[in-house]
């Protein structure tokens, strides 16, 4: 199998170009970036030692793509992967890439025939809805309770079902529209694709910050030192995200890949799940246990205007089709973190700060 994974010096891409290569030492992996993202370029070595070629190049480009040769497998994890991004207007640099270069992705991997992973966001689900959740403030966190549910929600957290009318961030935006475009190409180009619409993602090697990796964002700044801020929602840090381990991800995706093309089509919410959630200020009592240093966090009331207070996977469909389910717990995800921080620190300490 030759394997291309665009974005393959990213965090979620690097991981699964070495697993891949690791699991699966007779495939060709080659991966495709162009650098754009800071703390990538770490990403070289690590490929290089584990036998993953690197090719520098930008999915807007098509030639770029063609270059890198024929394959069976594209998984698209190339983005500009920031909620914020394109607030303040004006950022082609958004649409070219997560959706004129998704496009370039697809056309890439119909041209040889090869099917396709590709990495869509919790972020299509729109912005006002997941604000009008019933969420009620318990302990340290805030919580849907038990006994309420609705239209793709419940404690369990957030369905395929989930409504999709409503504004959602053009970050979110690009990536709906790759989603409906991929449909087109699975019924009328016979390309086979599974979509994967994660929560937050985390483990090593995730270059986190303000907003994007927030796990590792929160886990750097205990260990280095720097200003934290519990930003919107009342300024208290009750805001809930699941959190899924690189590895479990990694481990859907070569089910997914065994699977094709029974999968083909399908479109998953792919999480940590209500077990692997955690509010900010949950994880900060966390990074203090590991770290035995508690910051001074400011706190800002005022919420951005893209950020919700609470998204938690609900991963019923993907485990009932697949079997998949998340293994790694926060605590685990903490811990791998962590360990990679202490273990690199002279290489990811000044990106991360
Ligand atoms: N990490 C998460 O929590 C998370 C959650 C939901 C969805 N996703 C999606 O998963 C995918 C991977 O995310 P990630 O966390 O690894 O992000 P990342 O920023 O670590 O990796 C993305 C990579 O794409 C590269 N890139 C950007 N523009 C490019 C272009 N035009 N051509 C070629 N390469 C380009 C960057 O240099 C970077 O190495 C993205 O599509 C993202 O939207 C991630």
């Amino acid at each position: 199998m030759r394997i291309l994974i665009t974005g393959g010096a990213g965090f979620v891409g690097s991981h699964l170009a070495l697993s891949f290569k690791r699991d699966l030492p007779n495939c060709t992996v080659t991966t495709l970036d162009n650098l754009k993202r800071r703390g990538s370029e770490l990403a070289l070595g690590r490929l290089a030692l584990g036998g993953v070629e690197f090719r520098h190049g930008d999915i807007r480009n098509p030639d770029d793509l063609a270059a890198a040769g024929s394959l069976d497998l594209l998984i698209e994890c190339s983005a500009e992967p920031s909620v914020q991004a394109g607030l303040s207007g004006g950022d082609r640099y958004l649409i070219d890439t997560n959706l004129i270069g998704t496009i370039n992705c697809l056309d890439h991997a119909r041209r040889h025939g090869a099917s396709l992973i590709f990495l869509s966001t919790s972020r299509v689900y729109p912005i006002a809805a997941l604000r009008e959740l019933p969420l009620v403030a318990t302990g340290a966190r805030f919580v849907i309770p038990e006994e309420i549910t609705g239209p793709g929600w419940s404690a369990r957290g957030i369905t395929e079902n989930f409504p999709l009318t409503g504004s959602r961030s053009l970050y979110g935006a690009t990536k709906l529209c790759s989603e409906l475009i991929i449909a087109e190409y699975v019924a009328h180009y016979e390309l086979q694709a599974v979509v994967n619409r994660c929560g937050v993602v985390s483990g090593p090697w995730q270059m986190g910050k303000v907003d994007q990796g927030f796990v590792v964002f929160w886990a750097a700044r205990h260990l280095f030192g720097g200003p934290l801020s519990y930003n919107g929602f009342g300024g208290a840090g009750l805001q809930v995200r699941d959190a899924l381990h690189i590895e479990d991800l990694y481990r859907l995706v070569r089910e997914q890949v065994a699977q094709m093309p029974a999968q083909s089509g399908k479109t998953y919410n792919v999480g940590g799940g209500a077990e692997c959630s955690v509010s900010l200020a949950e994880l900060t009592e966390a990074c203090v246990e590991r770290t035995g240093r508690r910051l001074a966090i400011t706190s800002q009331p005022q919420t951005n205007p893209v950020d919700v207070p609470y998204y938690v996977t609900d991963n019923s469909a993907v485990t009932a089709a697949t079997g998949w389910r998340p293994r790694l717990s926060m605590s685990d995800i903490l811990d791998d973190i962590f360990q990679w921080l202490f273990d690199n620190r002279g290489e990811v300490e000044t990106i991360l700060k």
